[in-house]
């Protein structure tokens, strides 16, 4: 038996173990791939859930030294979807029978915001009699606001910790108050204790990212006891500070396989959570969410965002799906999962196994 054989055969993981099988050969890693699929079979089945995703707007109050549409970045038109629009894409996320949708806005805090917020959960919850389950990821917010968020009807939380080191945190971030690794961590906490299921993740290959920080932010998903994933590769974007990095990356395709192998040995960890295949895999392989879905995935993000918002919504470049319609990505959507072996959990909120075990024990 093969070395990385053997650590499969095991039933919990050590970091070492884990840089083992991220380093793992290509034939290797069709074990590691074959065990996460054999897994995502048993534990979860083989249906992929649609959460139809609205960018609500790229207005943000941070400077994450990553992201396209950081505060700095005066090159970018600013944009919030009106509540109409927001309404008429949930209309078409229930009417698609989605059966949920995700409302992704970069950061904003004050009353103002949280008000509105509010408001349109209230409005969307008002679609079928509240059939539509519903996604925030709005960032880091006060625990009063999670809760009136809670209340007026979002159940699931995203908030990526982008890294579980503290060292190479304050080296993707501003040193300050507004970017603390701390501070990330309460708000995970605070979104546990108020009750929803609760999603994070981290970017692959980042510059000055090891395999050991990889393997670390497995356990710390682990530790953190998380009901949701989702994570993909790092993707250089021009106009924020990080781009001066470019020449340390890993090349786009070792990025993207990595992330393929961070996707299959978390649903090797966590067996029964809801991992996503996200957007920034599509971006470097138009093939990308395909795969994950073969390796572990099982939860996909349509975008619904009003067309002439797109463009505007770039966190790194080459963004996949910004000049196609929502239903028009719906129809090849739909084809694509179905090669990979799956079918599609219409009308059914696929909510993470995971939280429903915790919830009851
Ligand atoms: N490359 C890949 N992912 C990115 N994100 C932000 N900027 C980038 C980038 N340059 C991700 C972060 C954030 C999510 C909304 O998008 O992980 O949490
Ligand atoms: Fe908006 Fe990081 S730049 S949250």
């Amino acid at each position: 038996m093969s070395r990385i054989q053997s650590i499969l055969e095991q039933n919990s993981f050590s970091q070492s173990d884990f840089v083992q099988l991220l380093n793992a050969n290509a034939m290797d890693q069709k074990l590691i791939f074959a065990k996460a699929a054999a897994i995502k079979k048993a534990e979860v089945g083989t249906q992929v859930y649609y959460r139809g995703l609205i960018e609500y707007s790229n207005r943000c109050a941070k400077d994450c030294y990553y992201c396209g549409v950081r505060r700095s970045n005066q090159t970018i038109k600013r944009y919030q979807v009106t509540d109409a629009e927001v309404l008429e894409a949930a209309q078409f996320a229930y009417d698609q029978q989605f059966a949920s949708i995700v409302i992704q806005s970069g950061e904003q805090s004050g009353k103002v915001f949280a008000r509105k917020i509010e408001k349109l959960l209230k409005s969307v919850k008002s679609i079928g009699q509240g059939a539509l389950g519903i996604t925030l990821s709005c960032g880091e917010q006060s625990k009063e606001t999670y809760e009136r968020w809670f209340e007026a009807g979002a159940h699931r939380y995203l908030l990526r910790i982008e890294t579980s080191n503290p060292d190479l945190y304050s080296k993707i971030h501003p040193k300050n108050d507004q970017h603390n690794f701390l501070k990330r961590i309460t708000a995970l906490h605070d979104l546990k204790e108020v009750g929803y299921q609760v999603g994070t993740g981290v970017m692959i290959g980042l510059p000055f990212q090891t395999m050991d920080d990889l393997a670390k932010d497995l356990l710390f998903f682990k530790e953190l006891d998380i009901d949701m994933a989702g994570m993909g590769p790092y993707i250089e974007h021009h106009e924020t500070p990080l781009y001066n990095y470019r020449d340390t990356l890993l090349p786009l395709q070792d990025r993207f396989n990595l992330s393929l192998k961070m996707v299959a040995l978390l649903r090797i960890l966590m067996k029964d959570i809801n991992i996503a295949a996200t957007t920034a895999m599509q971006a470097i392989d138009p093939e990308g969410r395909e795969k994950a879905l073969m390796v572990g995935a099982n939860v996909i993000m349509p975008n619904l965002t009003p067309l002439k918002y797109r463009d505007d919504y770039l966190l790194y470049e080459d963004k996949p799906c910004i000049d196609e319609e929502a239903d028009a990505c719906k129809n090849c959507l739909e084809a694509r999962i179905h090669r990979t072996g799956n079918s599609i959990g219409y009308n059914q909120w696929g909510d993470s196994k995971h939280f429903a075990k915790r919830k009851s024990n």
